[in-house]
């Protein structure tokens, strides 16, 4: 996908551009949101390399929302997944453009005919990523963090929450729903993976708060300590330790809940949320 020969109706690729591309996309990440993709298209006993294409889609939306969120006029940060940040490795006109391109190209590879058969459910998968993504999603939460930093007095927790479903939730949610849509799952399945990964999104970005408080930089592959000098809007300023540790339990029996309806085929992805809530990376 991110090969520097162009495909039919591209021009020309230029060779640093599709560097800094792959430089975002394919370092040490967690690959979470394919995970949940895959294993979401699985639950309903579909896989293959249509359902991976769509995986792959939005593991480069999420590159992009990285390689974008590091820059100066964001959370100027200098270490992602244990290197130099895109703009550090290369510059910020180069991050900025290979983020613009990640972002294009997730939805060039949803529309391709060789990621679904049926266009409808193509278009589905490009509208649900797209309001996911967009204004009313993560680029919307992303402006109401950096809004939050400036707004000199702290959020209430329900705004917060709010925040965090859009910033970092709505993209996870949607990764467990593309996998249900991709295997076209009914509307009722369909809206229980929603809700589990809406629950998984919402713990998430909570342990991501937590580790920003209490863990070390060689383990994250990024900086700690950050988010209370700038004064971000987070559940761990607004409730504690203690409390942010007791929602992030609270989310992921939700999202365990969530997937009742599907007993133990779901076991993987109920241990993702786990997961999610344990984590130390
Ligand atoms: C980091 O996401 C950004 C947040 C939404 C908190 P991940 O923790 O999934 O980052 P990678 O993909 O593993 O590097
Ligand atoms: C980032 O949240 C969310 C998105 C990239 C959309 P953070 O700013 O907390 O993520 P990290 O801590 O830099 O990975
Ligand atoms: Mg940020
Ligand atoms: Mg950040
Ligand atoms: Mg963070």
């Amino acid at each position: 996908m991110l090969a520097d020969a162009p495909l039919p109706g591209e021009i020309h690729r230029p060779a640093r551009l599709m560097e800094a591309m792959r430089y975002a996309a394919l370092g040490s990440g967690k690959r979470l949101r394919p995970f949940l993709v895959v294993e979401a298209a699985r639950l309903f006993g579909v896989e293959g390399p249509g359902v991976l294409r769509a995986a792959c889609a939005i593991e480069m939306l999420h590159c992009y929302s990285l390689a974008h969120d590091d820059l100066p006029a964001m959370d100027d940060d200098d270490l992602r997944r244990g290197r130099p940040t895109l703009h550090r490795a290369f510059d910020e006109a180069t991050a900025i453009l290979a983020g613009d391109a990640l972002l294009t190209y997730a939805f060039d590879v949803l529309a391709d005919p060789a990621t679904h058969a049926d266009p409808a459910a193509r278009a589905e998968l490009c509208l649900g990523l797209a309001r996911a993504a967009g204004p009313g999603g993560m680029a919307g939460g992303q402006a109401l963090d950096l809004a939050a930093e400036v707004a000199g007095r702290p959020l209430p927790q329900m705004a917060i929450e709010r925040l965090q479903a859009m910033k970092t939730g709505a993209v996870l949610r949607f990764s467990a729903e593309a996998g249900a849509i991709a295997a076209g799952a009914s509307r009722e399945d369909r809206a229980a993976l929603a809700a589990y990964g809406r629950a998984l999104g919402a713990a998430f970005q909570i342990a991501d708060d937590i580790l920003d408080a209490e863990g070390d930089d060689a383990t994250l592959g990024k900086r700690t300590g950050k988010d209370a000098g700038r004064n971000k809007a987070t559940l761990v300023a607004a409730l504690g330790l203690v409390g942010a540790k007791r929602l992030v339990g609270k989310f992921v029996d939700q999202a365990e809940s969530a997937l009742a309806p599907f007993g133990a085929r779901a076991n993987i992805l109920v241990a993702a949320a786990r997961f999610t809530g344990s984590r130390n990376h």
